[in-house]
C-alpha cells in the first residue's frame, strides 16, 4: 500500500497515439502511474492503457479537448479523485494542419490552433501547478517543435502557437524554480507519427525532407520519450527553463 501511495503519476495529454503515447508508455515503464489524454481517439487511448498494463504497469485514460477549460479542470478532478496525486505534466497535445502561406491562413485555423496548442497547454499548467506543490516537487514538460525556431514547414499558426509555448516554458520555469518545480521544453523537429502526413505529403516529399536531416531519417516517438523521462525522472532541479531540441544534427 505504501508503494502503491509513493509511485508518482504523470498527466501525458494526447497520448493515445503518437509522441504522447511513447512518453506514457516510457514514463509507465518506469513505475510512474500515467493518466492518458485523448481527444477523440478512445480506442486507440484504450489500446495504450491496455498496453502498459499488460506490460505490468499502471495507465487509465481520459478524455477531454485540452482547448476546453472546463473540460480540463474536470479532467485534473477526475485524477485527485482517482489517483490523489500528481507529480509530472507533459503537455503533448496538438494539432497541425499544413497552410503553407500567412494569407490563406483562416481566422478559423489561426484560433483553433492556438487554442489548442498553447491554451491548452496553459490551462494544464495552470490547474497543475497547486498539484505539483502539494506533492512538494514536480516536472513540467512541454512538447514545443523546432518550428518554434526555425517557421517550420506546417506554416505561421503552428510556429506561433509552439514559440509561445517556449514564452510559457521560459516564464512557468522562473515562477517555480524555488519550489523544486523544474519546467523544461523539447523540440522535436520531424517525428514519424500521424503528423507527418501534414509536414510531408507523398513519399517523394517524405524522401526528401529527411535526407535533409544529416542523420539520414525522421525521429522516432521513443527517442523523444527518452528524453522526456529524463527531463522527468533523472535530471537534476537545475536543469529548468531549458529547451532541447531533436533534430538528427540539422543545425
Ligand atoms: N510529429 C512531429 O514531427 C512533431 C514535431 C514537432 C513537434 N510535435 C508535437 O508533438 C506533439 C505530439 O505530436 P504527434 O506527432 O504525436 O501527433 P499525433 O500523432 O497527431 O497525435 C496527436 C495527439 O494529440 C491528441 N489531441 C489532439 N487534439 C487534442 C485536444 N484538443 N485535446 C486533447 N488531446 C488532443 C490526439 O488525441 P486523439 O487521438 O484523441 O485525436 C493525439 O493523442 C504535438 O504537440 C506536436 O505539435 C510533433
Amino acid at each position: 500500500m505504501d508503494s502503491e501511495r509513493q509511485r508518482k503519476v504523470a498527466l501525458v495529454t494526447g497520448a493515445s497515439r503518437g509522441i504522447g503515447r511513447a512518453i506514457a508508455v516510457e514514463l509507465a515503464a518506469a513505475d510512474v502511474t500515467v493518466v492518458i489524454n485523448y481527444v477523440q481517439r478512445r480506442e486507440e487511448a484504450e489500446a495504450a492503457v491496455a498496453a502498459i498494463q499488460g506490460a505490468g504497469g499502471r495507465a487509465l485514460a481520459v478524455q477531454a479537448d485540452v482547448s476546453d477549460r472546463g473540460a480540463v479542470e474536470a479532467m485534473f478532478r477526475a485524477i485527485d479523485e482517482r489517483l490523489g496525486r500528481l507529480d509530472i505534466l507533459v503537455n503533448n497535445a496538438g494539432i497541425a494542419s499544413r497552410i503553407d502561406s500567412i494569407t490563406a491562413i483562416t481566422d478559423e485555423s489561426w484560433h483553433r490552433t492556438l487554442a489548442v496548442n498553447l491554451d491548452g497547454a496553459f490551462f494544464c499548467l495552470r490547474a497543475a501547478i497547486p498539484r505539483l506543490r502539494a506533492a512538494g516537487r514536480g516536472r513540467i514538460v512541454n512538447i514545443s517543435s523546432g518550428a518554434a525556431l526555425t517557421g517550420g514547414a506546417i506554416g505561421a499558426h503552428y510556429a506561433a502557437s509552439k514559440a509561445g509555448l517556449l514564452a510559457l516554458t521560459a516564464k512557468a520555469a522562473r515562477e517555480l524554480a524555488r519550489e523544486g518545480i523544474a519546467v523544461n521544453a523539447v523540440l522535436p523537429s520531424v517525428i514519424e507519427t500521424d503528423m507527418l502526413d501534414q509536414i510531408a505529403r507523398g513519399p517523394e516529399a517524405r524522401e526528401r525532407l529527411s535526407t535533409a536531416f544529416p542523420i539520414g531519417r525522421f525521429g522516432r516517438p521513443e527517442e523523444v520519450a527518452r528524453v522526456v523521462r529524463f527531463l522527468c525522472l533523472d535530471a537534476p532541479d537545475y536543469l529548468t527553463g531549458e529547451f532541447i531540441s531533436l533534430r538528427g544534427a540539422r543545425l
